[in-house]
């Protein structure tokens, strides 16, 4: 497998991700600092999402963003409302009825810690936190309702939320690799494409550029989908945050069990390399580091 773009990052791919989750990290708090922490719904979501994380998507949202000429500060509303999206995810992915995982981000699971009825309930905020971050947002009318639009089809029930189900109806079956794929894209990739949506779009990008850009969040959502199945089954859980080795407990339908670790690792090579070929055609520093971020997953399991 070739990787073509990578070494013409000169630049240490860390330090660059560092600064944009800085920025996300202090935007978050502000954000934050403004509710009312006498709530316990406020509390809990407040819990859930400060945990820590990679902050990947709203580095996505950031990154794409300035790979059109705009700037990461542009594109911190967006990647709020993801997050919290993707924090919703989470909390309702690790209940008793989902997953029923007791570990997230490294700390109890907000269900372990505020019991289930607070977890449905924080994980039901968040969704609507999105939308208003959205909606507040310093965004043209065109934008945010686009934004919004976009938020509702890849998220709702032909997206994400349609995914989780997907996945929890295919525990104990054994699905074709491509059936597994589709259940990938909708519980996972679709929100990597939604990212780089947003961010193309804040920055005022035409239909090919967004073309470009929603192709290296899909393919880069898949690849990332099988890397942490992969890291379900070969990690000790230490570095992890969350509990490993619950796939086979579970008898998910991932790739990993349709196939093998070896052909997982050949998918997971195959999709970056795709995301990384989506956008080689966008010259701009922002690009490449996309290009390698995509990489420096990827290495994870290689
Ligand atoms: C976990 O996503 C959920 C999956 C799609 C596999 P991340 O691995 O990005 O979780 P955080 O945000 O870093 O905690
Ligand atoms: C979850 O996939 C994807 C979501 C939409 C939350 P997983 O169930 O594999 O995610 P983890 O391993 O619990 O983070
Ligand atoms: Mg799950
Ligand atoms: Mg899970
Ligand atoms: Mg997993």
């Amino acid at each position: 497998m070739v990787f073509p773009f990578r070494e013409e990052v000169m630049v240490n791919i860390d330090e660059l991700l560092a600064q944009r989750k800085a920025l996300f990290e202090e935007f978050l708090a502000t954000y934050f600092s403004g509710l009312d922490m006498q709530s316990g719904i406020v509390r809990s979501c407040l819990y859930s999402i400060s945990a820590g994380g990679k902050r990947l998507r709203p580095i996505l949202v950031m990154l794409a963003c300035e790979a059109l000429g705009g700037t990461g500060k542009q594109a911190l509303e967006a990647g709020l409302a993801i997050e919290m999206i993707h924090t919703f995810s989470l909390v309702h992915d690790d209940l008793p009825a989902i997953d029923n995982d007791d570990l997230r981000r490294g700390q109890p699971s907000c269900h372990k810690q505020f019991g289930e009825a607070t977890a449905i309930l924080a994980g039901d905020a968040l969704i609507f936190m999105a939308l208003e971050v959205i909606s507040c947002a310093d965004y043209v009318p065109d934008t945010k309702l686009d934004i919004i639009r976009a938020i509702a089809d890849m998220c709702g029930y032909n997206g994400l939320v349609q995914g989780e189900y997907e996945d929890i109806m295919a525990e104990g079956r054994l699905l074709a690799p491509s059936e597994i794929e589709k259940i990938y894209y909708k519980k996972t990739a679709k929100l990597f494409e939604l990212c780089m949506y947003c961010g193309g779009r804040i920055a005022h990008g035409d239909d090919k550029q967004l073309y470009a850009l929603t192709q290296y969040g899909r393919n880069f959502g898949l690849a990332f989908q099988v890397i942490d199945d992969i890291l379900d089954v070969t990690s000790s859980g230490h570095g992890l945050g969350k509990t490993a080795g619950k796939d086979i407990v579970q008898d998910k339908a991932t790739l990993v069990k349709a196939l093998d670790i070896e052909q997982s690792k050949a998918y997971a090579k195959d999709k970056t390399n795709k995301a990384i070929v989506s956008i080689a055609d966008i010259d701009s520093d922002s690009a490449k580091i996309l290009q390698d971020l995509a990489m420096t997953m990827l290495d994870r399991v290689i």
